[in-house]
């Protein structure tokens, strides 16, 4: 058999296992657990666990997301936090929000849920005349089941007398297209929408895409909850996230926990995918964050990292 037809065998061969791998993958949802320490957490909010999850692009896990809700249920959040995306807002696809209204009805019995724009859901608020009464059903679902909806909106979350803030920063469509090198971000453009974080105040950061760690970092946020880069889509040991749905190659923002200066990131790799649906070595997770009182020398910890088949 001549060389070239051995070498295309092989190069199929490997392809079709890559698939039949993804396609497993794409279900097999894992729990990703960490601590978050800070001087600036009182000790009341000591083992205060937080629930992240982000783009779930209409991925299923089991019957009605049974199986993720179960998990985040087990995982005993006092809230939960959605880094948006839950929905596939594209030209080529069905308006379709029976995931989204499943999901936020299934969490909003566990606790208070906060709910910060991805790119798709501001492509439907944005492009009204595409997306026809897409983004009022969105909207209505948000209101059946009482979800915080934050753009660019701050709240605090109190305890004991005690406050922690909590904002979700709606970034502009702009910011997502990402031509080959990283659109600047003005100074003060995340001033301008939610104001400044109080000093001696915990400040947690909703914003879709990591990839204005450093602009976060220098607004002064002490944690940040990002997506978007759905994992880098294939991980490779060593290099990490291969490319994200924006075709940033190596990007090292696309998973994990992420430090500047004072500020920690963590990206979630997220629960879904759409227009390259595949997974490999970057299974979906859902972020378990237990909040630590700790002194300025042991401010930030990486917990452990747990995973657990479903
Ligand atoms: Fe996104």
């Amino acid at each position: 058999m001549p060389i070239i037809w051995i070498g295309l065998i092989i190069v199929g061969v490997i392809g079709i296992t890559c698939l039949i791998l993804s396609h497993f993958e794409l279900h097999r949802l894992v729990v990703t657990e960490y601590e978050i320490a800070s001087p600036k957490l009182e000790q009341i909010w000591e083992g205060y666990r937080i629930a992240v999850l982000g783009d779930l692009h209409n991925n299923e896990f089991g019957e009605n997301n049974e199986t993720l809700i179960r998990a985040v249920k087990d995982a005993n959040p006092d809230i939960i936090l959605i880094v948006g995306d839950l929905m596939v807002v594209k030209e080529w696809k069905e308006k379709d929000f029976s995931v989204t209204d499943t999901i936020l009805k299934g969490l909003s019995k566990l606790a208070p849920v906060y709910y910060a724009n991805g790119n798709h859901e501001l492509r439907m608020e944005q492009s009204p005349e595409q997306y026809p009464g897409w983004n009022q059903e969105f909207q209505q679902i948000l209101k059946k089941y009482q979800i915080h909806y934050l753009v660019d909106q701050t709240v605090l979350l109190k305890k004991g007398g005690t406050t922690i803030a909590l904002s979700g920063l709606n970034i502009g469509e702009e910011y997502y297209q990402f031509k080959g090198k990283k659109r600047q971000m003005p100074p003060c453009y995340i001033e301008n929408k939610i104001g400044n974080p109080k000093k001696d105040q915990f400040h947690i950061l909703m914003a879709h895409t990591p990839l204005y760690v450093e602009e976060y970092a220098q607004w002064g946020a002490d944690l940040v909850f990002s997506g978007h880069f759905h994992g880098g889509t294939i991980r490779l040991p060593i290099l990490g996230g291969v490319m994200t749905p924006q075709m940033q190659f190596f990007s090292g923002l696309d998973r994990g926990l992420v430090k500047r200066g004072e500020t920690r990131m963590i990206v979630t790799g997220g629960l879904g995918t759409h227009s390259i649906n595949i997974r490999l070595n970057n299974p979906p997770e859902l972020v378990m964050v237990t909040l630590r009182s700790g002194d300025r020398n042991d401010r930030y910890q990486k917990g452990k990292r747990v995973r657990k088949k479903l």
